[in-house]
């Protein structure tokens, strides 16, 4: 730990000397395409490592240059060609193994920039890529591999948004996430609709949510949404704009744990019984005795009859009422029965927040007394 700690100062110091040594290397120098912002920077020369590290130091990397569009871009800053010819490290290599050039992020090189006849490891020590500003056509503007420790230029690369997702836990049944975005162009704050969220097993299959509110936090566009019916292996999306279709312009997450909701582990007991009415009674929930995450706010009351096969609700109370102190005796009367007639009942308890109901308690089965025998 101490070395690493050690190791990231010695970088950072190395770093600022080259900024206060190189003023021409300023943020004003980014040119943005799409979702994201490229420094051409053809002052310093480095060799890979150290301007990745370079890169870093201003939030970004060594560029990703991954379509006709970006290397055209890219070249523009370069034409008409430097006095001397120049390669610009960029953020692929194959030092991993020799022949797979991977992206700084570890997925497969694809696209093709490479001029005729490279990457050719040449000398056999060459696991860099870097991209030509060259009179000779033939490169100008493609890629070329070399060696990793060759001072050369560097092209760096960040996306113009931070992402920053929260997931509180919550009850079971939904979530809630908050999606917030900070875009880094000065002085521009994203607007209420511009911070979204989908949710899925794949950006491009993802179905996109409305957000629930919105704040704005410092320079963050801080939206929240409620996800509901969440199934197994849905990942959450959360971008800004369009729904991105370069899979970097956005941020991920995965669902985080949710309260384990209280259940009574024996159904009420029955007291008095009258032809329409039956009064119910049981224990509440028992802050750090009893399983389960509280607070419990409430209780609610269910009946069944064989006739309406389903479970309706009888009523609702907060568990504030009853009697006692730490252990309270919860009563509900449950009334507008029929007479001689057979009900089941069972009560659940609610914890704050949406989605707080937990599952049914076991049930009691009670009969009214029929009008004929008083
Ligand atoms: C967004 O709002 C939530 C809830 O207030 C908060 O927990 C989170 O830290 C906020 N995010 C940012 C980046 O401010
Ligand atoms: C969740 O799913 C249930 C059953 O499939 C459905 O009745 C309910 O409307 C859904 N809720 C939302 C918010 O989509
Ligand atoms: C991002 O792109 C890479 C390469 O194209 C692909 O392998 C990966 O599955 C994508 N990730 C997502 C979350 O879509
Ligand atoms: C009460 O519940 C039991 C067990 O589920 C069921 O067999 C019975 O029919 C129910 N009675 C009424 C009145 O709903």
């Amino acid at each position: 730990m101490k070395f690493s700690s050690e190791k990231t100062l010695f970088v950072t110091i190395i770093i600022a000397a080259i900024v206060s040594l190189q003023g021409v290397t300023s943020q004003s120098e980014w040119h943005r395409l799409d979702d994201a912002v490229y420094l051409v920077d053809s002052i310093t020369r480095l060799d890979y490592d150290q301007a990745q590290a370079l890169c870093q130091g201003y939030g970004a990397n060594l560029a990703r240059v991954d379509s006709d569009e970006i290397q055209a871009f890219l070249t523009s800053f370069i034409t008409p060609p430097l006095r001397d010819t120049r390669c610009f490290w960029i953020g692929c290599n194959d030092r991993e193994v020799e022949g797979q050039f991977r992206w700084l992020d570890g997925t497969p090189v694809i696209y093709d920039g490479w001029a005729q006849g490279q990457p050719d490891n040449g000398g056999g020590g060459q696991d860099c890529a870097c991209l030509w500003s060259s009179r000779n056509n033939d490169i100008h503007g493609q890629w070329d591999d070399d060696g990793c420790t060759v001072d050369r230029n560097l092209i760096c690369q960040k996306g113009i948004y931070n992402f920053r997702l929260t997931i509180p836990r919550t009850n079971p049944g939904f979530i809630n996430v908050y999606c917030a975005v900070d875009v880094e162009i000065e002085g521009e704050t994203l607007s209420p609709d511009d911070v979204k969220l989908s949710i899925g097993q794949t950006l491009s299959s993802s179905r996109p949510i409305s957000h629930s509110s919105t704040s704005l936090d410092g320079e963050f566009r801080n939206n929240s949404f409620l996800l509901y019916n969440v199934t197994e292996g849905d990942q959450i999306f959360c971008y800004a704009g369009e729904l991105p279709d370069k899979n970097r312009s956005f941020s991920l997450a995965t669902f985080s744990a949710v309260f384990d909701v209280y259940e009574l582990p024996s159904g009420p007991t029955a007291g008095e019984i009258s032809s329409s009415s039956v009064t119910v009674f049981w224990s509440s929930w028992i802050p750090c005795l009893d399983p389960g995450d509280g607070p419990v706010v409430g209780y609610l009351i269910y009946q069944q009859t064989m006739e309406e096969k389903q479970w309706t609700m009888a009523g609702r109370i907060d568990s504030g009422v009853g009697v006692g102190d730490l252990q309270r005796i919860m009563e509900f009367v449950l009334t507008e029965l029929e007479p001689g007639t057979e009900y089941n009942i069972s009560v659940s308890a609610v914890r704050e927040g949406p989605g707080g109901e937990g599952l049914r308690s076991p049930l009691v089965t009670v009969t009214t007394p029929n009008l004929r025998e008083w």
